[in-house]
């Protein structure tokens, strides 16, 4: 597992050109993890130009609509965009440890980009109902303490939710693999 420092300056370099990525992102990674064509019309190129998640998940988060919501990893930000669209009465902190990726998430009025780390959310604790992650924790060797933060920042009976690349089996995976797969 690399270090934190090595992987953001890795995704440095994917947004100042996402075609160097070794992995598949951007529109076609989007739309395989389940985004509509006609929900990423309309978008700023930038939002999915840069997406590098795992699954539409800014699309199946069941939400009442009124909660203070932090993505963590947010990258260009295209799952808070896409909340902040869907929920009027939300508001919305991304937190990336990326500074080229935040520079180009589109600015939203309901939306605050906070560059950070996620091993130590700049935030005083309960501050949101609701926390989330969309390609994370396989980045990071430091998972517990990542969650224990989480759970931090979380109000009392508030939720998190993340999409995540799971191993089923032992060992590494096979040379080529599709991660996304
Ligand atoms: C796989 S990308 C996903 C980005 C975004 N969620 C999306 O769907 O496009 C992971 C993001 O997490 C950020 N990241 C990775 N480890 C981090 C850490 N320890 N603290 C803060 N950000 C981190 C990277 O800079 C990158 O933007």
């Amino acid at each position: 597992m690399v270090a934190t420092q090595q992987v953001l300056e890795a995704f440095g370099q994917i947004a100042q050109d996402p075609d160097t990525a070794p992995f598949s992102n951007g529109l076609n990674l989007a739309l395989e993890v389940g985004y509509s064509q006609s929900a990423l019309e309309g978008l700023p190129e930038e939002l999915w130009r840069r997406f590098c998640g795992l699954s539409a998940i800014s699309e199946w988060m069941p939400l009442s609509g009124q909660e203070r919501v932090l993505e963590v990893g947010c990258g260009v930000g295209l799952d808070c965009h896409t909340l902040a669209e869907r929920f009027p009465g939300l508001q919305v902190v991304g937190l990336d440890g990326c500074l080229q990726m935040l520079q180009r998430a589109p600015s939203h009025p309901r939306i605050e980009w906070v560059q950070g780390l996620a091993t130590r959310l700049p935030f005083p604790s309960a501050s949101f109902e609701v926390v989330f992650f969309n390609g994370l924790l396989n980045l990071n060797s430091e998972r517990a303490r990542i969650l224990q933060e989480m759970q931090r920042v979380l109000a009392p009976g508030g939720h998190l939710y993340g999409s995540e690349i799971v191993l089923t089996h032992s060992g590494s995976p096979p040379e080529g693999t599709n991660w996304y797969s």
